[in-house]
């Protein structure tokens, strides 16, 4: 028994930087199928030794801690090339013969569609016209990896579920969202569901907002063609931050298995209420850094947004009424993913704050994604020797620490070893992607009217734009970045 891993666009950028160095992960782990081959497809002329040479480079570029070349020689004896054109049916004829030679009658065959998005649909087309994802044993499994982004708005989106729908079944689609793979994430679940202390608190009686903010310091490098035609809620709302939307509003699931675990997540986006046109100068902000206009493959005249912050509102039972503040942008401060939950006020200010404490006391948990994962939870303490004044105080679980490891396992590792073993659960469903777009092309509509906010510019470095700030103070609320308190 085998397996074979195909991967399309194998000469870009994502195969050398995330999916090769995962694979190698597992395989260092002793974690890959025994007789796993790999299939690097691509129309770049390459020989499997020029492929081998063009990833060991990589690896040892990108993540060098990693590379050990003992084990890289035992791995790369399971990459192979295949030159071919994904737009024409030979070439697939080629592969598959190709895969047969790599991996006779392979009991798992996973093609993983790295390639521009624009070519995801004949990619998709020319497998199943060449009966490449047919099961015909029951043993057989046949499954497609598709990269993000998953369309650029519910159209879009649509047309490409009937595409993998015409030729694969719901359960051999394993659709990609890298913030599903990251270890906190993943925690998430565990820390709300497999502890009983909080998940009474989890609602509106104690919740009194949540924050979501996903920031980074890079630009938009060298992905210009790509970004300026996506922009900042395309390219994270969408996804990334829609989905830790939904795992830290849902429900808890009967069992944790895929179909329950997306059952609650879909419930969750199908409650956010919608930002109508005449409404998102009011619940939305958008900025551009400055000197974004003048970086490679962007246009000098673009009104891209590289940042946002929303206000949302989930109706549910659990939610109602309890804004979700969301924002995420390119060239801030620090790169720092981080969920806040802030708790509501005692009803009564009994106690003096400190001189110089100004975030009065609310308690909140930080749920701190990258890059020092962990675990804040603030509440209020007693000045020692100082009367009856009051400051906050913090009670901190780092990852590192605790488990005392060096490094935090990739997205890639966990997700492509889960699609390999056909657990869908860290990945996006049909209907999560289309009501995920249903939730953020209203909002880029409006951004695209009369009514839009401002796309005000921001300094690389700040946190964006200071109107980001005010759509929380003017309900007495701010941001918070626990986390990046811990890591300075
Ligand atoms: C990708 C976006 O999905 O996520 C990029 O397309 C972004 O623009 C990246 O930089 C962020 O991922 P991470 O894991 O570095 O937070």
């Amino acid at each position: 028994m085998s397996t074979a891993i195909v991967i399309f666009g194998a000469s870009g950028d994502l195969a050398s930087r995330k999916l090769i160095p995962a694979l190698y992960g597992n395989f260092r782990k002793k974690r890959l199928p025994e007789n796993t081959g790999i299939i690097g497809f691509s129309r770049t002329p390459l020989s499997d030794d020029s492929f081998r040479e063009n990833l060991r480079e990589a690896l040892v570029k990108f993540s060098p801690a990693e590379f050990d070349q003992g084990i890289w020689a035992e791995f790369a004896r399971n990459l192979y090339y295949q030159i071919g054109n994904i737009e024409n049916a030979a070439d697939f004829r080629s592969l598959s013969e190709k895969i047969e030679s790599v991996a006779a009658s392979p009991e798992v065959c996973l093609y993983y569609l790295a390639t521009a998005p624009r070519f995801f649909p004949i990619v998709i087309a020319s497998l199943g016209a060449a009966g490449m994802i047919r099961e015909t044993k029951p043993a057989e499994k046949r499954r497609i990896v598709v990269e993000k982004p998953f369309g650029r708005d519910l159209p879009s989106a649509v047309a490409l579920n009937q595409d993998l729908h015409k030729v694969a079944e719901e359960r051999q689609i394993f659709r990609i969202d890298h913030y599903l793979g990251k270890e906190t994430v993943q925690n998430l679940l565990v820390f709300r569901f497999g502890n009983a202390i909080f998940e009474p608190l989890w609602n509106r009686n104690f919740v009194e907002h949540i924050q979501i903010t996903v920031a980074e310091t890079v630009g938009i490098e060298h992905r210009g063609g790509y970004y300026d035609q996506a922009g900042v809620l395309r390219d994270m709302f969408q996804s990334h931050l829609m989905q830790l939307l939904a795992l830290v509003a849902m429900e808890p699931s009967a069992i944790v298995e895929a179909g329950a675990l997306r059952d609650e997540k879909v419930k969750v986006l199908r409650g956010v209420r919608d930002i109508p046109e005449e409404a998102v100068a009011r619940f939305t902000v958008r900025g551009q850094y400055a000197g974004y206009t003048s970086e490679d493959g962007i246009d000098s005249r673009s009104r891209t947004a590289t940042f946002a912050a929303l206000q949302l509102f989930v109706d549910n039972w659990r939610w109602q009424g309890v804004p979700f503040y969301l924002r995420s942008g390119k060239m801030l401060k620090e790169k720092l993913s981080e969920i806040v939950i802030k708790f509501r006020r005692p009803p009564l200010q009994m106690f003096d704050t400190q001189a110089g404490v100004t975030e009065l006391s609310t308690n909140h948990l930080s749920i701190c994604i990258q890059p020092d994962e962990g675990f804040h939870l603030r509440f209020i303490t007693r000045v020692p020797d100082g009367g009856m004044k009051i400051r906050p105080a913090a009670m901190n679980f780092h990852y590192r620490e605790s488990f005392q490891i060096s490094s935090i396992p990739e997205a890639y590792e966990r997700l492509l070893l889960d699609a390999i073993h056909g657990d869908a659960s860290l990945f996006a469903r049909n209907d999560e992607i289309e009501l995920a777009w249903k939730i953020i092309d209203p909002i880029q509509t409006g951004w695209e009217s009369e009514q839009a906010p401002p796309l005000l510019p921001y300094r690389s470095g700040s946190w964006g734009p200071s109107a980001a700030d005010e759509l929380l103070w003017r309900d007495g609320r701010w941001w918070t970045q626990e986390c990046s308190a811990h890591t300075e």
